[in-house]
């Protein structure tokens, strides 16, 4: 472990911040339907930042005590290129950054698994909602499964590790949970599930899939045993060793067990916008200190200042209560 730098970033909570998510751009292949409606109108091309301005923005994140950066979207592995960015920050690992990383919908992987490797990434997670091809299309509108499948193989040919990401939801892809615990179990993949969240608004009522994790878990123990398991990472999955499998399942609880206490990350849109919770409005253009400022001392005064202003939590429980989305824009803009 490096030593943190003198000035790192603290919030005013105490929390240090060393973990962000950087979005590259808000497209994507599929169209999720607990994540975005159906005819989601994308953000302008002229408003994205380039991969140098990207890469530029890592690079002083990194000077700031920045230690995890997590490439996300939409779907990160869309943008054209990308494999640039992943080059560039790779370059910085083991100088000022730990890991780089991804989260992608592994549609893509097919082309880009090795090359990923090759820039330094390790560790990548998947999304993946269901096992049955008729399933998943009805969830991802329609999504691409056989690719899915194929980039989730070329991870691991590649050397990838895997953690597969799965949004549990009530009456649609409950019934596949233990499936997905077997599949994922038999090929040495870890699996965290996650509880819906009222982010932006979609085609049909978020609430009726919301499940709450706890009694997920209480199930599975009928079939499963599950010990509390002592491997952590930079994210808020709460993690149990499966005796049966010999895997590992982590829990993603924003609703049911509130893990904001520990928060240690912040976000950055795909136009430079940085928020400072996923769950809240709080945030901070970067865009103008980036493209005008050419010493980067704007960029990193502004990086403080938003630091100083991160909100205390996510008030997502108010939100599910009235059956309205917490703020207005989808998990494809902030990147999950
Ligand atoms: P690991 O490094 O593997 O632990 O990843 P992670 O959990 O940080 O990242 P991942 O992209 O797998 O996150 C999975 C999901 O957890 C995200 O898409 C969000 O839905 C949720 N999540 C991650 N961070 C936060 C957070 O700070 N607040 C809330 N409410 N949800 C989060
Ligand atoms: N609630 C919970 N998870 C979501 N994701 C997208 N939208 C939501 C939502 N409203 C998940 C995706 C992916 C990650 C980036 O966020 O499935 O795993
Ligand atoms: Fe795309 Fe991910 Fe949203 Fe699905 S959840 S539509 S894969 S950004």
């Amino acid at each position: 472990m490096l030593d943190r730098p003198q000035n790192a970033l603290v919030d005013p909570y105490g929390r240090t911040i060393d973990y962000v998510r950087l979005s590259v751009t808000d497209r994507c292949d599929f169209r999720c339907r607990y994540c975005m409606p159906r005819d989601i109108k994308f953000l302008p091309k002229p408003d994205i930042l380039t991969l140098e301005e990207l890469e530029r923005l890592g690079s002083t994140l990194i000077g700031l005590g920045i230690r995890k950066i997590r490439i996300t979207g939409g779907e990160p592995l869309v943008r054209r290129d990308i494999i640039r960015l992943f080059r560039g920050l790779g370059e910085r690992l083991g100088a000022g950054l730990e890991e780089l990383t991804l989260t992608t919908n592994a549609s893509q992987l097919p082309h880009f698994a090795s090359d990923l490797y090759g820039a330094g990434v390790r560790r990548i997670n998947i999304s993946l909602d269901s096992l049955d091809a008729d399933n998943f299309a009805r969830i991802a509108r329609p999504g691409n499964f056989g690719a899915v499948m194929a980039g989730i193989e070329a991870a691991r040919e590649a050397g990838l590790k895997v953690k597969i990401n799965m949004v549990a939801l009530r009456g649609v892809n409950d019934h596949e949970i233990p499936d997905m615990v077997r599949w994922c179990g038999a090929k040495g993949l870890d699996l965290s599930l996650i509880e819906i969240m009222p982010i932006g608004a979609v085609d049909g009522q978020r609430s009726a899939w919301y499940l709450p994790l706890p009694r997920v878990k209480q199930a599975l123990e009928k079939t499963f045993t599950l010990t509390p398991s002592n491997h952590a990472t930079a994210g808020p999955s709460r993690y149990f060793d499966i005796n049966e499998t010999g895997g590992r399942i982590g829990f993603i609880t924003p609703l049911s067990e509130k893990f904001c206490e520990n928060c240690n990350r912040i976000r950055i849109t795909c136009t430079g916008v940085l928020y400072m919770c996923l769950g809240q409005n709080d945030k901070v253009d970067l865009r103008q200190a980036l493209r005008c400022d050419k010493t980067g001392a704007a960029l990193k005064a502004a990086i403080r200042g938003a630091i100083e202003k991160k909100p205390e939590a996510h008030d997502f429980e108010t939100a599910a209560a009235v059956g309205r989305p917490a703020v207005a824009r989808h998990m494809n803009v902030t990147g999950g």
